[in-house]
């Protein structure tokens, strides 16, 4: 667990290093993004049996990743559908040797929304045990979250990641609309 947690700290860093180069954002700005001290790293590990009705049955509920990135790994059982508009819900297919890569609702505040969180859920299958493994990287919970100055017409609020999480728990989706500027 230590191991697998370690790599996916380096990858998300070097994911968002490679993602904030496209926003242009200040190195403070960055540091706050990839900041070691401190910052959120959960691992959690999900396991849905196998289910002879799926379609009645929960696996997951529809909702959006809190932190700035989740890196996926779906074991090659399929089950992880995102919602998109106009379309409904669409099935996203394991790669071998590929991790789904989320973006979650503070990459979405800090990037003026320029990189968007997609809402997902989790399905069951009816013949197969599916494992998953979800990596959630997030900045230190006492600092504060707000779009990258580079932004002129900033669509968010400012408030602390702390206090963020708290109005998600309480929101869930509507967390970032009660933000909105
Ligand atoms: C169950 O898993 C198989 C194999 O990954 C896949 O083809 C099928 O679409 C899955 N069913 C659902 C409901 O996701
Ligand atoms: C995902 O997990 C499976 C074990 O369930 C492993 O074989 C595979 O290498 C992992 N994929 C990645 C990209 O690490």
């Amino acid at each position: 667990m230590d191991a697998y947690q370690n790599q996916m700290k380096v990858l998300s860093h070097n994911l968002l290093l490679i993602i904030l180069e496209t926003l242009d954002v200040t190195q403070e700005e960055l540091n706050w993004a990839i900041s070691t001290h401190d910052a959120q790293a959960v691992l959690q590990l999900n396991s849905y049996p196998s289910c002879p009705n799926p379609s009645q049955a929960i696996g997951l509920a529809p909702h959006t990743d809190s932190l700035l990135l989740t890196l996926l790994n779906q074991s090659g059982v399929s089950g992880l559908e995102i919602f998109v508009e106009g379309l409904g819900w669409s099935q996203v297919q394991p790669i071998e040797d590929a991790f789904v890569v989320n973006v979650g609702d503070l990459l979405h505040i800090f990037s003026n929304a320029k990189f968007p969180v997609l809402t997902h859920r989790a399905m069951v299958n009816q013949s197969k045990h599916r494992i998953s493994v979800a990596y959630f990287h997030g900045p230190p919970v006492e600092s504060k979250v707000a779009p990258s100055s580079k932004f002129q017409k900033p669509c968010f609020k400012s408030l602390t990641v702390k206090e963020y999480l708290i109005l998600k728990a309480k929101q869930f989706s509507n967390a970032l609309s009660l933000i909105r500027k």
